[in-house]
Parts: C-alpha cells; sequence; structure tokens
C-alpha cells in the first residue's frame, strides 16, 4: 500500500478512459495493491470517491466511502466502502437533482452539477464476484462522477451553467 500522486486536470490520464480488467488482471496482486492503495489515497485526501485514472492507471476500476464526518462533504449519508471493477450503470432515474460537487483532480473547486437521482450499478467486487447495488441520492451522485472518469469525463463537463463554479473558501462563504 502507498499514496499515489493524483493526476490533475491536464494530465492526459484524466482524458484517456479506462479499460477492462480481466478476471486474470484482477486477481493479480499488483491490482489488489492498487485497490488498497486507492482506498489509502481517497481516505488521505478526504475524497468521497476515486477511479483508477485520477491515479495514472487506465482501469475500470473505481472506490467509494462517505464518511459522515467528511471534512469535504459534511452532512453527506454516509455510504461503505464500496469497490466496483468494470462498473456498468443501468436503470437510470428519468428524475435530476442538481447538487454540489468537487473532484481530487481539480482541487479547490465546487460546482453545481445534475445528475439521476438513484440508478442500479454493476459490475464485479475486488475478488472477481458479481457485484450489484442499486444507489440513490449522494452514493448516486458519486458513482455517477466516478463512472464519468473512466470514460474520460470530469463533473465540469455536466455543468449546464459555469456562473456555479466555486473556489472553495468562496463556496464556504457565499453558496449557502
Ligand atoms: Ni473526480
Amino acid at each position: 500500500m502507498a499514496l499515489l500522486k493524483i493526476a490533475r486536470l491536464g494530465h492526459p490520464a484524466i482524458r484517456a478512459g479506462a479499460g477492462n480488467v480481466t478476471l486474470d488482471e484482477l486477481a493479480r496482486s499488483g491490482t489488489q495493491d492498487l485497490i488498497d492503495s486507492m482506498i489509502e489515497t481517497m481516505r488521505d485526501a478526504d475524497g468521497v470517491g476515486i477511479a483508477a485514472p485520477q491515479v495514472h492507471v487506465d482501469k475500470r476500476i473505481i472506490v467509494i466511502e462517505v464518511q459522515s464526518e467528511n471534512r469535504r462533504y459534511p452532512g453527506r449519508e454516509a455510504v461503505p466502502l464500496t469497490i466496483v471493477i468494470n462498473p456498468e450503470i443501468s436503470d437510470l432515474s428519468e428524475s435530476l437533482e442538481t447538487g454540489w460537487e468537487g473532484c481530487l483532480s481539480i482541487p479547490d473547486l465546487r460546482g453545481l452539477v445534475p445528475r439521476h437521482t438513484t440508478l442500479k450499478v454493476r459490475g464485479l467486487d475486488r475478488k472477481g464476484r458479481p457485484f450489484e447495488q442499486h444507489a440513490s441520492g449522494f452514493f448516486a451522485r458519486v458513482i455517477q462522477h466516478e463512472v464519468d472518469h473512466l470514460n474520460g469525463n470530469v463533473y465540469l463537463d455536466r455543468m449546464p451553467d459555469l456562473k456555479s463554479l466555486f473556489f472553495l473558501p468562496e463556496f464556504m462563504r457565499y453558496s449557502q
């Protein structure tokens, strides 16, 4: 396990997209170490999710965890540690909800992004077993954000109005 360097917007890794992980690859110690390091890196940075391209790896792996005392997103509903390999989103709600997002690859900014309120995500867990989960609210938002990273997209691409983009101190002071 090690803390990994997080790629920021502008590094080609953020826009390159990622490919599926095979079961053989997933079983390798290198991949399992990567997953552990992604968890450690996310927690160290007070993130609520991280995708492999953010640590310069072009594989479809996402890690999500929302702790209720998270400093960057206080007051959100907690989500236990969730690791999804090759995630596929389906059953997206027609309804959208607009909410604030930030990104470890776009430090110190917040912006308003519309996201589907409920969805289903399917894939594999870290042991290669089928994984399926229904999600709503902030959990559904984070899943959409992280899967976007696997396709080379960031939340700024989803913002209908860049006027809601705030630096964090200004966000704390003026946005709510
Ligand atoms: Ni992000």
